[in-house]
Parts: structure tokens; sequence; C-alpha cells
């Protein structure tokens, strides 16, 4: 089973961005763990991180022909207004998870929307790093 990660804009400078919000972790890190989990939960893992709006539109689209059996996204500011990765992501037949590092809904009123998790299977938040993790687990519950 192949899984896709995708983190979105300003998620490659963690570590340096805001720790007391986001962790100190860098993303290299993070990927590390997501990795090490994969191997124990028994998937093949394709990690994908852009700052482009269009590229991450791009690798979504890559999901309609390609071997994913699931994807979890951290849309980042996306989540809050683009409409173009919500459109892509309602194109697939596979479940998405969106997750945020931080509580989305314990910080400013524009963070409480998020345009993407109305066609996601669910939505994990606040968790910080551990997000990504129980979003694998939910997702080896979830992939027959
Ligand atoms: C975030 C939350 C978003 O509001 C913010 O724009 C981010 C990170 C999170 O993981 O907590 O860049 O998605």
């Amino acid at each position: 089973m192949k899984i896709l990660v995708i983190h979105g804009p300003n998620l490659n400078v963690l570590g340096k961005r805001n720790p007391s919000i986001y962790g100190g972790k860098s993303l290299g890190e993070i990927n590390k763990l997501i990795e090490k989990k994969a191997k124990e939960l028994g998937f093949e893992v394709e990690i994908f991180q852009s700052n482009f709006e269009g590229d991450i539109v791009e690798k979504i689209h890559s999901a309609i022909d390609l071997e994913y059996h699931g994807i979890i996204i951290n849309p980042a500011a996306f989540s809050h207004y683009s409409i173009a990765i919500r459109d892509a992501i309602e194109i697939l037949e596979i479940p998405v998870i969106e997750v945020h590092l931080s509580n989305v809904f314990a910080r400013e009123d524009f963070r409480s929307k998020s345009v993407i998790a109305p066609v996601c299977s669910g939505q994990i938040t606040g968790l910080g790093l551990n997000s990504y993790l129980v979003a694998m687990d939910a997702l080896k519950l979830m992939i027959k």
C-alpha cells in the first residue's frame, strides 16, 4: 500500500518558524518519523512539499492515475482559501485526511475555516507532529 503525504507552504521552514506554535522539529525530522511509522504500518510513503498552489494541485492530480491508496495533506495557509486544491481533492476516490500541527480552532478566526475539510474524509488538528502519525493510523484502518 502506498500513501502520499503533502506538506504545504512555509512548512519547509519548520523548526525555525514559531516553534511555540509548530514545535521545534524541522520538516526533515518530521519526515523521518513519518517514514518510520510507515515502515511499522507496512506502507510505502512518498513525501512532497511545495510553497506553490499549482504544484500541489498537480501532485494531487498525479493521484488520479498513480496507485496511491490514501493521502495525508497539511495544506497550511492554503487550507483557508484554496478552492483549486479543494477541487483537485474532490476528484479523488481514495481517502484524504487533512492535518494541522497547531489547533486551528484555538487561533485567529480566519484559521478556523477550512475550504479543504468538506472534501476530505476527516481532519486532525492540534496534535503537533502526532497529527500526521494519527492520520497514518486512520488510513491503515480505512484502506481496504
Ligand atoms: C497549519 C495551520 C495553518 O493555519 C497555517 O497557515 C500553517 C500551518 C498547521 O499545521 O498548524 O501554515 O496548517
